[in-house]
């Protein structure tokens, strides 16, 4: 649904949070629907008739209290049915790490008022000279497990990057790891998603996602060692 409005979805739990928000989307509509239904018919049906008095009522009685009562349990019903599905995809995003021999692990820093990003370079591996830094641009594979790992210099950020329907508050003092796996290659919008000071609308950044060929071709152009190398010539 939240495809249809223009937002594509392009990792692998992209989907099951779109299955949620529509679950919720047309439980809750259903109720406001007909909550409101009722409301406006109650106030038309029992308008003001001349000659008729009011009656006063006081909700006290069995036949008057199940208004409320039979509404109450069956919503209570539907928001087991939310708890369940929304459960199931909370653990998969947040709770559950995958691991993959191939995964990529990139780091992400967020200050105010900028992201940097730390890929490895040709090695594959975090915290050595190949390393590639970027400000506000992060580089991914298509079909490749990513671990992130989610620094703040500073104040709480969010890590939101909607096409992958993720978001993650970033906390001062601590590292927050977390995964995605892209599905679908382009450059798409990351934006910090919490108030971090007067600049925080100015915190966008962008996500490239590549193809493996494409990725590696850009890890070697782009990796310190490669640019020292160039530079010496
Ligand atoms: Cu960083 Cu808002």
């Amino acid at each position: 649904m939240i495809e249809i409005l223009g937002l594509p979805a392009a990792s692998t739990f992209a989907d099951d949070i779109d299955r949620v928000f529509t679950i919720i989307f047309v439980a809750v509509g259903f109720w406001f629907l007909l909550a409101e239904g009722v409301f406006f018919w109650l106030i038309f049906r029992f308008k003001k008739k001349d000659g008729v008095k009011a009656q006063y009522i006081t909700g006290e009685l069995k036949s008057e209290k199940r208004w409320i009562t039979v509404p109450h349990n069956i919503i209570l019903l539907f928001d087991i049915v939310i708890v369940v599905a929304a459960v199931q995809v909370w653990y998969d995003v947040k709770q559950d790490l995958p691991e993959e021999p191939d995964k990529q692990v990139v780091r992400v820093i967020a200050q105010q008022w900028a992201w940097t990003f730390v890929h490895p370079g040709p090695d594959g591996k975090l915290d050595t000279p190949d390393d590639i830094a970027k400000v506000n641009e992060m580089h991914v594979q298509a079909d490749r497990l990513h671990h992130f790992q989610l620094e703040s210099k500073d104040v709480i950020h969010s890590f939101s990057v909607p096409v992958f329907r993720l978001k993650q508050d970033v906390i001062p003092g601590r590292v927050i790891t977390g995964w995605f796996t892209p599905t679908k290659t382009g450059t798409y919008d990351i934006q910090c998603t919490e108030i971090c000071g007067v600049g925080h609308a100015l915190m966008p950044a962008k996500i490239v996602i590549q193809t493996a060929a494409e990725h590696a071709e850009w890890v070697a152009k782009n990796s310190s060692v490669a640019v020292a190398s160039a530079a010496l010539r």
